[in-house]
């Protein structure tokens, strides 16, 4: 049996499904009963909140390995804590912690990096997947504004970043999780090439069949903007220090673990742009 967390999450919901589809006996976690009673036919579904121990336990039993997904929150160390504790009490099981790409580097990886340092300290067997950012954020916090505005904005200058597809971790994360001889493993997951926003912009322009484009502001303006969608100071920090990150180009090595581990090419962000046209595409998404 296979624990997978996080299963109603962007990753999460991939690594399910593509789980399901090579015939893995899973588990999977949610926090909410209302989402967890959508969930796909042919998994066991249990509700967890990492900040409830005792609903942790429960999903632990019977349980080999376990896919470790958190939310992108300042708390997510300690999330994953409450996790890695109760896992050290239940005997051995292997963690495949779903992690990012940039170490010590920028906020959002180092809570990640903290939460693999926890992971080492347990002695528990552990492997690390660590992707850089996703081709799907494109499509989860910029095509608003690229249907209404033509334009999507952030403020990584010309930095160019090696985006992976959603379906590469996955594929991935399913190799990891079924095989064995990844233990004390760390992989850097990449797409294939390293973009530049104006290069993604003309990408998208393509499938879009009409010009969109990148505008770059200043740090300042991009985090009033953030902020004033609801998002907290520290997550608004922690997006424009990973901005900076890609500013400085620190995000755009390519790695050729995806091809290795899953024994084809990654998926090129003109593929990604092709399959997931229709959210580019005003008239489409909306009928
Ligand atoms: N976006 C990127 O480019 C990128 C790049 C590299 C690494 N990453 C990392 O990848 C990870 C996953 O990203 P994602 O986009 O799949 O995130 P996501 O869509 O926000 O998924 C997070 C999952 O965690 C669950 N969750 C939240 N709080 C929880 C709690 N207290 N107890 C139990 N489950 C809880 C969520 O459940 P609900 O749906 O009920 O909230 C959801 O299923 C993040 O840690 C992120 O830092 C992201």
């Amino acid at each position: 049996m296979i624990l997978i967390t996080g299963a109603s999450g962007n990753v999460g919901r991939e690594v399910v499904k593509q789980a399901l589809a090579v015939g893995l006996k899973i588990r999977a976690t949610f926090q909410s009963p209302h989402i967890a009673a959508r969930a796909p036919s042919g998994l066991e579904g249990v509700i967890m909140d990492y900040a409830q121990p005792e609903t942790i336990r429960p999903a632990l039993h019977g349980v080999e390995k376990i896919f470790l997904v958190g939310p992108p929150v300042r708390d997510l160390p300690a999330m994953e804590a409450n996790l890695i504790k109760e896992v050290c009490g239940a005997g051995r099981k292997h963690i495949v912690k779903l992690s990012a790409l940039g170490g010590r580097a920028s906020m959002f990886p180092s809570g990640h990096r903290d939460s693999e340092d926890n992971i080492e300290a347990s002695g528990l067997p552990y492997t690390f997947l660590r992707p850089n950012g996703f081709m799907q954020n494109l499509v989860n916090y910029n095509a608003g504004t690229i249907r209404s505005q033509k334009a999507f904005y952030g403020c990584q200058g010309n930095g160019e970043v090696s985006v992976v597809d959603i379906r590469d971790i996955a594929a991935v994360a399913v190799i990891v999780l079924a095989a064995t001889g990844h233990e004390g493993k760390s992989y850097t997951l990449t797409g294939p090439e390293a973009l530049s926003n104006a290069q993604i912009a003309e990408k998208i322009s393509r499938v879009a069949g009409l010009k969109i484009s990148y505008v770059d502001l200043p740090p300042t303006e991009l985090k009033k903007a953030i902020l004033s969608t609801g998002v907290p100071e520290w997550s608004a920090d922690a997006l424009l220090d990973l901005q900076r990150l890609y500013r400085e180009g620190k995000a755009s090595l390519v790695t050729n673990d995806v091809e290795r581990l899953i024994g084809r090419k990654p998926i090129t962000f003109d593929q990604f742009a092709h399959d997931y046209a229709f959210a580019f595409q005003e008239a489409k998404a909306a009928s």
